[in-house]
């Protein structure tokens, strides 16, 4: 199995009511415990690798792991840039081997959106990788941006149909209310996304796979183990898991989730430092955070994504 792109994926899970889940990866241990769950559910997998992902671990290493992933598992795996924020990121992962780009304009007046996610849909398309785009802005914190609440907007369902058309777009993530980020929510504050954007959107866009990012639910078991053993993360809140299972259902086919795993693997590694102070091996103590990442991305797969046994 070689590297794929997510094309088929998208349609077969657009059909099923189901969704693939892209999880951002940055180690070894991150995207072995990913694959690890993927190939026991037989689950089709995209992994994502963020310009900070990039920066920290370096293109060819990552590239390299997510090789040794295919290898090991023969799973149809995409290899995804998460938020390709010019030509030039998008250029330098096409042409270094992966499968599917983000480029995200979603800051960019609607016409400078179209402009430059033409171009990179352009430059991908020659060289046989997908594209997603943009429209509507999520809040939370990434890397380098930080979307605060007032200057998030929700997608314009009257945009996607020009948006799509003129840009030639593989796939478009929308903003209904999900943010990057472990803290989507106040306390208090109900949780709610706008269905009723997503259902109208479906609707302008038939057959047409929709993304949505900043969907990790937060567990409370992990946020918990991390208090437990020294750690301190107050009023972390996610998004209901319920409610990812009715976007999968609906139009959505890609389903983004990084600090769900951030969280895992931090529970694995403070759980044990706390239990065995005395040791140093790296191994010792990334062994039950890989674990963690494993157990996450299995419970999303069958409970959340419903990609389990889905793998072409
Ligand atoms: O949406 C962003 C992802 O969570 C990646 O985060 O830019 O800190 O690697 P990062
Ligand atoms: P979370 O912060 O909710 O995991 O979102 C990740 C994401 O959207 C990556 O693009
Ligand atoms: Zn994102």
């Amino acid at each position: 199995m070689a590297l794929v792109t997510t094309k088929e994926m998208f349609q077969k899970a657009y059909e099923g009511g189901y969704a693939i889940g892209a999880f951002n990866v940055n180690n070894m241990e991150i995207v072995q415990g990913i694959t690890e769950a993927a190939k026991e559910e037989n689950a089709p997998i995209i992994l994502q690798v963020s310009a900070g992902a990039r920066k920290y671990a370096k293109h060819a290493y990552l590239v390299k792991l997510v090789e040794a992933a295919i290898a090991d598992t023969d799973l149809p795996i995409a290899l995804h840039l998460d938020h390709g924020a010019d030509f030039e990121i998008c250029k330098a992962c096409i042409d270094g081997g992966f499968t599917s780009v983000m480029i995200d304009g979603s800051h960019l007046s609607f016409e400078e959106n179209i402009a430059l996610t033409k171009k990179v849909v352009e430059y991908a398309h020659a060289h046989g990788v997908v594209v997603e785009g943009e429209l509507g802005r999520l809040a939370g914190v990434e890397d380098d941006v930080n979307v605060s609440a007032e200057d998030a907007s929700y997608t314009r369902p009257d945009e996607v149909e020009e948006f799509v058309s003129r840009t030639g777009v593989d796939s478009l993530a929308i903003a209904i209310g999900t943010s990057h980020g472990a803290f989507k929510f106040k306390p208090g504050q109900k949780p709610e996304l706008r269905f009723d954007i997503l259902e109208e959107i479906g609707k302008r866009l038939p057959n047409f796979p929709i993304v949505l990012h900043g969907a990790s639910s937060v567990s409370q078991e992990y946020v918990k183990l991390i208090n437990e053993n020294g750690g301190k993360l107050d009023d972390a809140i996610g998004i209901p898991e319920e409610m990812l299972r009715k976007a999968a259902s609906l139009a959505v086919c890609k389903i983004n989730i990084d600090s769900d795993l951030r969280l895992a693997f931090t529970a694995g590694i403070r759980e044990y430092m706390n239990q065995n102070p005395e040791h140093f091996d790296p191994r010792q103590y990334l062994s039950p955070a890989r674990n963690y990442i494993k157990e996450i991305v299995r419970h999303k797969i069958v409970n959340v994504l419903g990609c389990s046994g889905k793998a072409l």
